[in-house]
C-alpha cells in the first residue's frame, strides 16, 4: 500500500503504460482494462485509490451500483428519501435545493478524486451515519472492505437497449447526432466505459442470488412498473422499512412522487449547473421511458440483438 499519494501517482502512471489501452465506444475518453473492466483512464487513480482507503461499516452504509445510464440518479433520490424520511417532508427535503449527486457522491467520481483520501471516510468513527454512496465500480473490484463488511449493496440493472439509447442522448447532449443501428451494434462489440455490460450486470446478479442479506438487485423496468411495492422492497433491504401507519398515511407515494421524472426535472437545481464540469445537470433527467430502443431498431437486428442477450445472460436465470 502507498503511503503517500504521489506514490499512487506515479504507480498509476506506469500501470497506465502496461495496461491494454483501446478508444472507448463512441465519444468515450481513451479506456484502459483494469481487472477485467473497461476504464476511462483518468478515473483509474481514483478507482484504486477508493479500493486502497475506502472503509465500509457494518451498519451505517448503502452503496449504490449501476452500469452507467441505468437510473442511478433516480435510485440515489429514493434512497436518500427513504433514509432521511424522518428528518425531511417533501417541503423542505434537501432534494429540491441539491443535485442529487451531490447528495449520494460517487466513491470514484467524488470521494476519490482528491490528492489525499478524505478522513473521515477512511477512518473506522464516521461523523455521519447512515452513510450514502454510489459507484460504478464491478463487483470483482469493488474495494474488500465493502464486501467483506455487512454494509448493504444496491444494484440497478436496465435493458441494455435502452441503456444504448439514454446513453447517446447523453452523450450527444446539444450536439448534432443520430442514433442508427450502428451505435447499438457497436456498444456490444467495442469496449465501453465500465463494460463489458454483461459482466457488470451479471457480477452483482450472482452476489445478489448467492448472499440476498447483502446484495439486492433491482431492474428499472420494475421500477417503473410498480413504483411502491419496489419501494416498499428497498426500504426493507436498507433496513427502514415503512410502518403500516406510514403506509396509510401514503408516505411511499409521497416519496415516489417527490423522486418522479417530472418533479426533478421540472426542478430549478436539476435544470441549471453541471455536475464534475463537464455534465449538465438536466442531463440526467431526459424521457424515463420503458422500450424507447424500440424507435431506433429494424425488427432483424432487433432480432439479432435479442439472440446475443440471450445467449450471454443464458443460464443466469436473468
Ligand atoms: P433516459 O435517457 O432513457 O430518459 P443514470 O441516472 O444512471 O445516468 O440514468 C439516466 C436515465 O434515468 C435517463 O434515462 C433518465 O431520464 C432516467 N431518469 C432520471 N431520473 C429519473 C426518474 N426520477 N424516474 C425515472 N427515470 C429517471
Amino acid at each position: 500500500i502507498p503511503t503517500s499519494t504521489e506514490d499512487l501517482d506515479q504507480e498509476v502512471q506506469e500501470l497506465l503504460l502496461s495496461l491494454p489501452r483501446e478508444e472507448g465506444w463512441f465519444m468515450s475518453a481513451k479506456l484502459c482494462l483494469y481487472q477485467g473492466f473497461w476504464w476511462p483512464d483518468n478515473l483509474l487513480r481514483n478507482v484504486i485509490c477508493a479500493q486502497r482507503h475506502f472503509q465500509s461499516h457494518d451498519q451505517d452504509i448503502i452503496i449504490l451500483v449501476s452500469f452507467p445510464k441505468c437510473g442511478t440518479t433516480w435510485l440515489k433520490t429514493l434512497i436518500f428519501s427513504i433514509v432521511n424520511r424522518s428528518r425531511y417532508t417533501s417541503s423542505n427535503t434537501p432534494l429540491l435545493t441539491t443535485p442529487p449527486h451531490k447528495l449520494v457522491p460517487f466513491l470514484e467520481l467524488d470521494v476519490f478524486d482528491k490528492k489525499e483520501p478524505p478522513v473521515d471516510l477512511i477512518g473506522t468513527t464516521p461523523s455521519i451515519s447512515p452513510r450514502l454512496f454510489s459507484t460504478h465500480i464491478p463487483y470483482s473490484s469493488l474495494p474488500e472492505s465493502i464486501t467483506k463488511s455487512n454494509c448493504r449493496v444496491v444494484y440497478i440493472c436496465r435493458n441494455p437497449f435502452d441503456v444504448v439509447v439514454s446513453w447517446f442522448h447523453f452523450a450527444t447532449e446539444g450536439k448534432p447526432g443520430k442514433l442508427d443501428e450502428e451505435h447499438f451494434d457497436s456498444f456490444f462489440k467495442r469496449q465501453v466505459a465500465v463494460g463489458p455490460f454483461w459482466d457488470h450486470v451479471l457480477g452483482y446478479w450472482k452476489e445478489s442470488l448467492e448472499k440476498p442479506h447483502k446484495t439486492s438487485f433491482f431492474m428499472y423496468e420494475d421500477l417503473k412498473g410498480d413504483i411502491v411495492f419496489n419501494l416498499k422492497r428497498l426500504a426493507e433491504f436498507i433496513g427502514y422499512p415503512f410502518s403500516i401507519e406510514e403506509e396509510k398515511r401514503g408516505v411511499i407515494q409521497e416519496i415516489a412522487d417527490l423522486c418522479s421524472l417530472k418533479k426533478l426535472k421540472d426542478l430549478e437545481v436539476n435544470k441549471s449547473g453541471s455536475y464534475l464540469e463537464n455534465y449538465a445537470n438536466n442531463s440526467f433527467f431526459r424521457k424515463g421511458e420503458v422500450g424507447d430502443w424500440a424507435n431506433y431498431l429494424s425488427s432483424t437486428v432487433m432480432q439479432r440483438l435479442e439472440k446475443l442477450m440471450q445467449e450471454k445472460l443464458s443460464g443466469s436465470g436473468l
